[in-house]
């Protein structure tokens, strides 16, 4: 057996070179270690902190974590401070902890994260803006809220490559859809679940139900809850009548109003021709 060659001088230099560079500088993955009870994956850069009955949001994350995954833990609230270092995070799951509150401020610089989901919280209401600044956000799961009645009409409008959004059984008696109607990528829209007030301010959701063309929405989960004479009828049947009956058809007054109307705008017309002399440019 021929013996191993002897290291050179030179080359051992080079190797314990190597090691005091990497122990002096690890690259910024490796900088914060791993918050205690979570699992970390610098390769992937996937931090796994979920069922550790965490009450706050882990500290010391690395910062080049592109994946975090809290859920399942009694965490109260998202600190957008120590969230928004994580610039590069593409995935945060915090389905199923304690959240109340989220902000504007809460996601402010999360601008490549792609799956959100604020499942199984304690959320009380969506803000105007609240998803502003997520310009990447295909995917948003904001499910199983019990006491979420209440999303405001530009609570969505800026994720322009929102694809899949989900509000099922949550607290929602109604749902302004401005915001919704605009946005461009939009494939599927989850609403079931909820105790959808069908009146005049559910006109508009029940009529858009019917022309989701492209948009997979599982039309025999989404039924009227009240009031009594429409509950348990789907949104989508409901569209037509509530137009009806939001938008009354003339009353016999109305039509004595618009006659003498037009008699005013007529008179006016005709004492402005009588009075503006010929030529003149009115
Ligand atoms: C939520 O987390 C708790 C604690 O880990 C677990 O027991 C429970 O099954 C979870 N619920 C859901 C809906 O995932
Ligand atoms: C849901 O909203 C109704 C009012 O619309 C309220 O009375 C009820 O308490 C809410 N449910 C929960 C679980 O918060
Ligand atoms: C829905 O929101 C838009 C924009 O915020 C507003 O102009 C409109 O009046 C709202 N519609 C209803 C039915 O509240």
């Amino acid at each position: 057996m021929r013996p191993l060659p002897e290291p050179s001088a030179q080359s051992l230099r080079l190797l314990f070179l190597f090691i005091f560079v990497m122990g002096v500088a690890p690259s910024p993955a490796l900088t914060a270690g791993c918050p205690h009870g979570c699992v970390c994956d610098d390769q992937l850069l996937v931090v796994q902190c979920a069922g550790q009955e965490l009450t706050r949001f882990p500290n010391d994350l690395p910062l080049a974590t592109r994946q975090l995954i809290i859920s399942n833990n009694r965490i109260g609230d998202l600190p957008p401070l120590q969230l928004n270092y994580l610039s590069d995070l593409v995935y945060l799951d915090c389905s199923n902890n304690s959240l109340t509150e989220i902000s504007e401020s809460t996601f402010g610089n999360l601008r490549k994260l792609a799956y959100l989901d604020l499942s199984f919280n304690t959320l009380l209401q969506i803000e105007d803006r609240t998803f502003g600044p997520l310009a990447s956000l295909v995917m948003l799961r904001l499910t199983d809220n019990p006491g979420l009645g209440e999303i405001h009409s530009d609570a969505f409008s800026e994720n322009v490559a929102l694809q899949v959004l989900d509000v099922s059984r949550n607290n929602l008696t109604t749902l302004n859809i401005s915001g919704l109607i605009a946005l461009p990528a939009l494939r599927s829209l989850g609403l079931s679940g909820n105790p959808w007030k069908c009146d005049c301010d559910t006109e508009d959701l029940c009529l858009w139900m019917n022309k989701l063309e492209g948009i997979t929405a599982d039309q025999s989960q989404k039924i009227c809850y009240s009031p009594p004479e429409l509950a348990g009828q789907r949104l989508s049947e409901v569209g037509m009548q509530l137009r009806a009956d939001c938008h009354h058809g003339l009353g016999y007054w109305d039509y004595l109003f618009f006659i003498a109307i037009g008699f005013v705008i007529f008179s006016a017309g005709t004492v402005l021709r009588l009075t503006v002399a010929p030529g003149a440019e009115i």
